[in-house]
């Protein structure tokens, strides 16, 4: 039907006869002469039509935006003056022969040769097929496949099986609600979608295949972010027989060679690690953003003296803490952007922002300090503060001090909206590892330990003696990759023997008769000869959205949902025939 893309065209191909296909993405009458910007995939070109051949003319007089075209043309380079050096075959233009109209369109919600800054998300989701023609959806998708590609040849290169796993099937722990859907043949009974493949790959390592992976759709129905979607894409991989650092090693040389074959970009071999202990302590964060120059300052040993609850009180509960966060250069904040920091830190609950300007330490010491609660710091503390935090004159010390999560949380988040507003976020990429988690995090509400990976998780071999001692001091065999403050891919190594498994689901509170009836497969085939084993998964979403810059995951997947997990462009949810109710044995109630 055509011989080029329209993109392909340039001043190789003056005096070629062409055939293209394509959309209108501008039609132009200029005194007699129309002009038509026609666009493919790979791009724009000029197509200029003459009243000389008047058929032709008269079909281009009738092409409006989006109408889909087959143009004959001979290629000829634009008339001096003319050439456009912004766009790729800006030097050539074709002079249209022949035309035929493959299709019409209806007046487009949105304009495609405009900056789509002005029309809304909601409009361009329930048009995506659109909005999807805009040049930088293109790149963006285009981007994914190759991302997919680079790292399936690396995979294929190393052994890897690609198997595919059930998507009908039994829930799969990850820490979000299941997605349901009812069985027709067994009333009453429901398939769980599945929140990752984790035991089916583990599975398929005691079945022996070694080394799997899977492009896998993932479903979890949770609160969504910038960065979650209820139905996403992991690159999931198992491994049998190997350690965590062989695998971390493996995987991270995957990630290098993607980022120079997609960006060519050099990323740092081997990546740094840190533990989860110096991440929290250091970042406030278990998926820090390394481009920020900030750190977190324990400050609590100093603190316990001090006549002032706020940081006396935090200071003298182990579970409490206190921390400093020098800003550099930060005296210059106004009082309402100290304001606005309070509210900030208030959303991860911070009851409060006290803070320190340092006017001039140099030499008036600490008269040359401005601060609300300086009359509440003895001078033991204060000079404490200004050796551990390295402040100079003109520098901000900002204090959180609440139980550890807290001022983890709200520090933490301080630091990255700090780095961002400041213009202290370094360029360039900063991958880490971040590894020795603990196995469990304590739900305060309900008494109880919870996973803080998945169930399956192993704790290290000679910490195995903690689970019936003291396990929130156990640590697991579990890793993170994390990538300018996003976690990009996480995984563990697997417990692979019956009765440690058995363990830690009564440490999470799974009962015996639970156990069976949810896991009973996964125990069974542990018995069953279950080699060592571990594995991880990256989010494909995710790690797309920091390659391309995006600044939404909806961004970079062709057909995303909604904040409230809805499809715009299918209406999808949406409610069934009685017919089909019946059939399923369902009944719908109103929401209690
Ligand atoms: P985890 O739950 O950490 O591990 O998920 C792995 C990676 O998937 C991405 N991710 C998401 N991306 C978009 N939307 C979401 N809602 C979402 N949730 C997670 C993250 C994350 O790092 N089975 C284990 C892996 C393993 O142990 O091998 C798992 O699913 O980038
Ligand atoms: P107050 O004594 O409540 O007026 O607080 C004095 C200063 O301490 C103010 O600048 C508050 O913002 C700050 N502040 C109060 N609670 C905290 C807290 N939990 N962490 C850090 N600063 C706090």
């Amino acid at each position: 039907m055509r011989t080029h893309y329209c993109g392909e065209l340039n001043s190789a191909l003056i005096g070629q006869d062409v055939v293209l296909c394509g959309w209108v993405h501008r039609r132009r009458d200029h005194g007699g002469v129309i002009f038509v910007d026609l666009r493919d995939r790979e791009g724009l070109v000029q197509v200029v039509l003459d009243p000389d051949r008047a058929e032709v003319f008269a079909l281009a007089e009738q092409a409006r935006s989006e109408y889909v075209l087959r143009v004959e043309g001979r290629v000829r380079p634009r008339p001096e003056g003319t050439v456009n050096p912004d766009l790729p075959t800006g030097e050539v233009e074709v002079l249209g022969t022949g035309l035929t109209i493959l299709n019409a369109a209806e007046t487009p919600p949105f304009q495609l040769d405009t900056h789509s800054a002005d029309t809304s998300e909601e409009v361009r989701l329930r048009y995506r097929y659109i909005d999807l023609r805009r040049p930088e959806m293109q790149e963006r998708l285009r981007v994914r496949s190759r991302v997919t590609r680079v790292m399936r040849n690396y995979l294929d290169d190393h052994g890897f099986l690609d198997i595919e796993t059930p998507i009908l099937t039994k829930s799969t722990p990850e820490g979000a609600r299941d997605y349901l859907v009812p069985s027709r043949t067994h009333p009453g009974e429901f398939f769980a979608l599945p929140q990752s493949p984790q035991l089916f790959k583990q599975l398929l390592m005691m079945s022996g295949m070694d080394r799997y992976y899977q492009v896998a759709r993932c479903f979890r129905d949770e609160d969504l972010r910038a960065d979650r979607q209820p139905e996403f894409t992991q690159l999931d991989i198992e491994v049998s027989f190997m350690t965590e650092d062989e695998l971390m090693g493996l995987m991270e040389e995957m990630i290098r060679r993607l980022f120079k074959e997609v960006l060519d970009t050099d990323l740092p071999d081997p990546f740094p690690r840190l533990t989860y202990q110096e991440a929290m302590r250091r970042y406030g964060s278990d998926k820090p953003d390394l481009r920020i120059p900030l750190e977190l300052v324990d400050v609590g040993d100093l603190m316990v003296g001090v006549d002032f609850k706020v940081f006396a009180g935090p200071a003298q509960d182990p579970k409490g803490r206190v921390v400093a966060l020098c800003l550099p250069k930060g005296c210059d904040l106004s009082r309402k952007e100290i304001d606005d920091y309070t509210k900030f830190v208030g959303i991860y609950g911070a009851r409060g922002l006290a803070y320190i300007k340092v006017n001039d330490w140099s030499t008036k010491g600490a008269e040359g300090l401005q601060s609300p609660i300086l009359k509440n710091l003895n001078a033991a503390a204060i000079d404490g503060i200004m050796a551990r935090t390295g402040a100079v004159d003109g520098d901000l010390i900002f204090f959180g001090a609440d139980q550890a999560s807290v001022v983890n949380e709200a520090i933490g988040a301080l630091r990255v909206r700090l780095g961002q507003d400041r213009g202290l976020m370094a360029s360039g990429w900063r991958p880490l590892w971040v590894v020795d988690f603990p196995m469990f995090e304590h739900d305060a509400a309900n008494n109880r330990w919870a996973a803080l990976h998945h169930p399956f998780t192993a704790p290290k071999e000679d910490q195995l003696g903690l689970l019936e001692t003291d396990p929130g001091a156990c640590l697991s065999r579990a890793y993170d990759m994390v990538l300018n403050g996003s976690e990009i891919g996480g995984g563990s190594i697997r417990i692979h023997r019956d009765a440690v498994q058995r363990q830690v689901f009564s440490l999470l509170n799974i009962s015996e008769q639970q156990a069976e009836d949810r896991f009973g497969f996964l125990l069974r085939a542990l018995r069953f000869g279950c080699p060592p084993h571990g594995g991880v998964a990256f989010g494909l979403d995710r790690l797309v959205m920091l390659m391309t810059g995006a600044a939404s995951i909806r961004d970079v997947m062709a057909f995303p949902k909604t904040q409230t997990a809805a499809c715009l462009m299918t209406s999808a949810p949406s409610p069934v025939d009685e017919a089909q109710l019946k059939e399923l044995g369902l009944r719908i109630r109103a929401r209690v």
